[in-house]
């Protein structure tokens, strides 16, 4: 076989396609593979082939969810239609296995050491390394340093944190309709920077001012960084001096030298028996000298360099995953105002006008059936992947080591034969006895992925979710505005691509 050029073409799919023609020098046939930098599909097909994965559409209906998928996941959902639900397709000369069988997916979540993450590219390393990255005893040593910073005594002290960003949010949005009792606003910018300002807040505590800074620059980084990913990769091409190159570098040196003294004033301050460790950052350090001390050896523990990998992890990871959660929660609870009136009632039962606890947050069981039902309509990670590491045999399937594994979250969600015919409509009331009930204990519903390496801020996230949705019913009811356009795409997470357009109307 012979390369023959990478085409970049941007298809109508709003997908960008790098697709590799390679000519078969026996049978001389073009064949090209293509594969989507922004949903990460990858497919093979001879030309002409493209335009059987069907005319995307421009938007999608909030009433029957029909049009999702082909929108969102457009190349999984054609080879699923055409294939499946467990086929093979050619990422270049490696294969790649796309399962839904939830037996088979369980076994891969489950056995971590044998199904390992696909190596990221190492310009997306630039805004997140670290737990997510690694893998073995590495892998092991910092989820045992980093858990404790999650666990829920921990996170109650957060709640405080959580309060105050949402108060910020909301005393912008009650200036917007103090005229008028009423404003149409894009709330998506509004809810992304509440949670990057919860992350500010919870990871750097008194630091938070700084911890803004740092979460600016982290988003500069990200644009950059998804340019690059969108654009052709040529390996070792990020260390050109180009502007672009030179910027991104700088930003990193800024973001590092920021946390690096933020981590010395606490380190110094923690030598000093002072301050207070309730921040993410103090317990993860708190949690580090620790295991060094215990084991009497500080490879037991993580590096600065290491530490501060993780802190930029819980920006990358928290923020944009959180802020997509509220964003679907609040449209569709604008399009069913049933289910945003059943929770604003509950809100009001519970908690009253008054501030929000844990004790009160746990007792919060409508909003937690309607959280449940967003991320599995609108899972801000639609696809996990997973890498052989050996040759091993997989659902009676011998598969050689390299081969890449694709779970399509969002297929899986969306699959009536494990939901039901109504799989495509928003039905909280499926959650109502809790995750097991509602997927017969079977694995098909993994928001936050599965097995030991589940997503270690999911209490996290539900819980700021909470706080920020509470205190919304509290004080608002929304509705879509007549120019909101149901739009969901895949920039890294589910995002709504044209803003998400409420009128709000003060309580
Ligand atoms: C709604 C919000 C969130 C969603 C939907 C989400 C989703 C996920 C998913 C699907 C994974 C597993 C990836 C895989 O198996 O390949 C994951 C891992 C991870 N998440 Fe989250 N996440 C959210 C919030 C957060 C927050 C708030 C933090 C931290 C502040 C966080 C930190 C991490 C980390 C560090 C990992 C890697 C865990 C490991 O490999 O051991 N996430 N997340």
């Amino acid at each position: 076989m012979s390369l023959l050029l990478y085409v970049l073409s941007k298809e109508k799919t709003h997908h960008i396609v790098v697709n590799v023609w390679i000519s078969d020098k026996h049978s001389g046939n073009l064949m090209c593979y293509s594969s989507c930098t922004m949903c990460m599909a990858v497919g093979k097909y001879f030309v002409g082939e493209t335009k059987e994965a069907g005319e995307v559409p421009e938007e999608s209906s909030l009433d029957d969810d029909d049009g999702v998928l082909p929108r969102v996941v457009a190349f999984t959902h054609h080879y699923l239609q055409k294939h499946g639900k467990n086929y093979i397709m050619w990422m270049g000369w490696k294969p790649r296995v796309t399962i839904m069988d939830p037996d088979i997916m369980k076994d891969v979540f489950a056995k971590s050491n044998d199904f390992q993450k696909p190596q990221s590219n190492p310009i997306a390393q630039l805004i997140a390394s670290g737990l997510v990255n690694y893998e073995g005893d590495q892998w092991a040593k910092h989820r045992k340093i980093i858990n404790p910073a999650f666990h829920m005594e921990k996170l109650k002290n957060m709640v405080p944190a959580f309060h105050l960003s949402g108060n910020e949010m909301l005393g912008k949005w009650e200036k917007l309709v103090s005229s008028k009792g009423s404003c149409e606003l894009d709330i998506w910018p509004d809810l992304q920077s509440l949670t990057g300002d919860v992350i500010s807040r919870t990871a750097f505590g008194s630091n938070y001012k700084e911890g803004l800074h740092i979460f600016e620059l982290i988003r500069e980084q990200s644009v950059f960084v998804q340019e690059a990913l969108t654009s052709l990769y040529i390996p070792g091409f990020r260390f050109f001096p180009t502007k672009r190159n030179i910027r991104m570098m700088t930003i990193d040196r800024k973001i590092k030298t920021s946390i690096r003294g933020i981590i010395n004033n606490k380190l110094k301050a923690m030598e000093a028996g002072e301050g207070n460790n309730d921040d993410l950052l103090g317990i993860m350090l708190e949690s580090n000298s620790k295991e060094v001390e215990e084991h009497q050896n500080k490879h037991h523990g993580m590096s600065i360099d290491e530490v501060i990998e993780e802190c930029k992890l819980f920006y990358f990871a928290g923020q944009e995953t959180t802020s997509c959660l509220l964003v679907w929660t609040m449209i569709l609870l604008s399009k069913h105002q049933e289910w945003q009136s059943r929770a604003r009632e509950e809100v009001i039962n519970v908690l009253g006008n008054k501030n929000i606890d844990l004790d009160g947050l746990n007792h919060l069981k409508v909003v937690n059936m309607i959280f449940h039902e967003v991320l599995r309509l609108y899972p801000p990670i639609v696809g996990l992947a997973r890498k052989v590491e050996k040759d091993l045999i997989l659902g009676g399937f011998l598969l050689p080591s390299g081969t890449q594994i694709g779970i399509p979250v969002m297929n899986i969600h969306y699959d009536e034969e494990f939901w039901g015919g109504d799989a495509k409509k928003f039905k909280p009331d499926r959650f109502s006895e809790g995750i097991s009930k509602a997927t017969k204990n079977q694995v098909i519903y993994f928001p936050f992925g599965w097995g030991p390496r589940i997503c270690v801020g999911q209490n996290f996230a539900l819980m700021e979710a909470k706080v920020a949705l509470a205190m919304i019913l509290q004080r608002f009811s929304f509705e879509l505005s007549p120019s909101y356009v149901h739009a969901p795409h895949m920039v890294i997470t589910l995002q709504p691509q044209h803003g998400a357009h409420l009128i709000l109307h003060k309580l």
